[in-house]
């Protein structure tokens, strides 16, 4: 068995991916839990990074941003000798699924190649520590599709990924496993579930229900809506990814799920109504009314469902909240942070748009 970073503490921690959604949750979630820690985030700012997610940590001292591309070896190999990284964070991705059907090219480029240039960087860097761990965090997109009987993903059901999204990051995966059992370096991977909750970029489901109501814009639900989604809470995801650093074997996967299997236009009934219930005077009312069913997305995967079993059992660690009340906690959010959202629907974000909806 490789060491891994168990009990070490103080840290020093390399977040890639830190100015995104899940990223910037956890950055926050680890700097209020371990503040001694060193905490570094590098991060390429692509249309889904934004460092407003990070704005009141900048002061931190023993906090840095560093722009760049996980791609990018001599970077890397200058940040892990130069910072005496022990445990890397790995969320940098392009994580939208719809992006990769217009265009794979960089979904290889940075979910591929920039894993492979992380864990080649992590490979030399590795003998001048005591302890380390690689974290990488992966999707349950990988196993593919479920039909409704099937039984949920375990951490043993054959990889299927159907996506160009879900392929490269099943490749990713695989490099990662290889790089335990070849060169014994410390790794773990986590299959994770849909998350939703705040800093949540407009182009995924959630957020883009809650903002569509706010505007008064039609509600695109794709094909007949029966597609179900196990929603997991972005915090419990942190707490989860916490209690794998701190507690989770080398070499291992751990499926992380919220159990809370919702079929899409189902969730979006939910916003609706809840929207009708927290926001005033929305430009249409019912919120319901803007529902539209549109054209399915190419190859869209049917049902995804997560057996955390495992990471329950083995390291205790259990989601805490239920899709009623995260649901409600995100909906509060978009309407409380309009100013975050208003600035991201810019000129790229409404080209994409009109690709995939008009
Ligand atoms: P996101 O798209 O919100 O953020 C990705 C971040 O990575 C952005 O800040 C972006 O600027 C950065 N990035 C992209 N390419 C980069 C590169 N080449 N170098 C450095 N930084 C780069 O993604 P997210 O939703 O926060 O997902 C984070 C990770 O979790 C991804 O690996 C994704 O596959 C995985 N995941 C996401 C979900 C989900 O529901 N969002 C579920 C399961 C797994
Ligand atoms: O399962 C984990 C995955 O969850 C992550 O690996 C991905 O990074 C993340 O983007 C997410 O992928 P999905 O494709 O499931 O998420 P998305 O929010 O794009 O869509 C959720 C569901 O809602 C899916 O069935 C497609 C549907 N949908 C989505 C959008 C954007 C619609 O019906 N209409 C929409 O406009």
């Amino acid at each position: 068995m490789s060491p891994n970073n168990q009990n070490k503490s103080p840290r020093h921690i390399l977040i890639t991916g830190g100015a995104g959604f899940i990223g910037s949750n956890f950055v926050h979630h680890w700097c209020n839990k371990y503040p001694d820690d060193q905490v570094i985030v590098l991060d390429a700012l692509t249309y889904a990074g934004n460092l407003n997610n990070l704005a009141s940590l900048q002061e931190r001292k023993n906090f840095r941003f560093v722009k760049g591309n996980i791609g990018d070896r001599p970077l890397v190999d200058q940040i892990l000798a130069e910072e005496k990284i022990d445990t890397i964070a790995h969320f940098a991705a392009e994580s939208h699924v719809d992006r990769s059907i217009l265009g794979p090219d960089a979904f290889i480029q940075t979910n591929i190649i920039g894993t492979f240039t992380l864990l080649e960087a992590f490979r030399k860097h590795y003998p001048t520590l005591e302890k380390g761990l690689f974290l990488h965090v992966s999707t349950d997109e990988v196993y593919g599709s479920l039909n409704p009987e099937d039984a949920a993903f375990t951490e043993t059901t054959a990889y299927a990924p159907n996506s160009p999204y879900s392929a490269s990051k099943a490749s990713s995966d695989h490099l990662v496993r290889a790089y335990f059992h070849t060169y014994n370096l410390p790794t773990i991977i986590t299959n994770c579930s849909n998350n939703y909750g705040p800093y949540h970029f407009p182009e995924k489901l959630i957020p883009l229900m809650c903002i569509n109501i706010l505007l008064g814009k039609p509600l695109p639900v794709y094909g007949d809506g029966q597609n179900v989604r196990d929603w997991l809470y972005v915090l419990d995801h942190c707490s989860a990814l916490d209690t794998v650093i701190n507690l989770g074997k080398s070499g291992e996967t751990y499926n992380v799920g919220g159990n809370n299997e919702v079929k899409n236009i189902d969730l979006v009934n939910m916003l609706c109504d809840l929207m009708d219930e927290l926001a005033p005077n929305l430009p249409v009312q019912p919120a319901r009314e803007l529902i539209t069913f549109v054209k399915d997305r190419p190859g869209h995967d049917r049902r995804y469902a997560i057996n955390s079993n495992k990471l329950q059992s083995e390291l205790g660690w259990n989601p805490t909240v239920t899709v009623e009340e995260g649901l409600r906690e995100t909906v509060k959010w978009y309407l409380n942070n309009r100013q975050w959202w208003e600035v991201l629907l810019s000129e790229e974000y409404q080209a994409y748009y009109q690709k995939v909806y008009e």
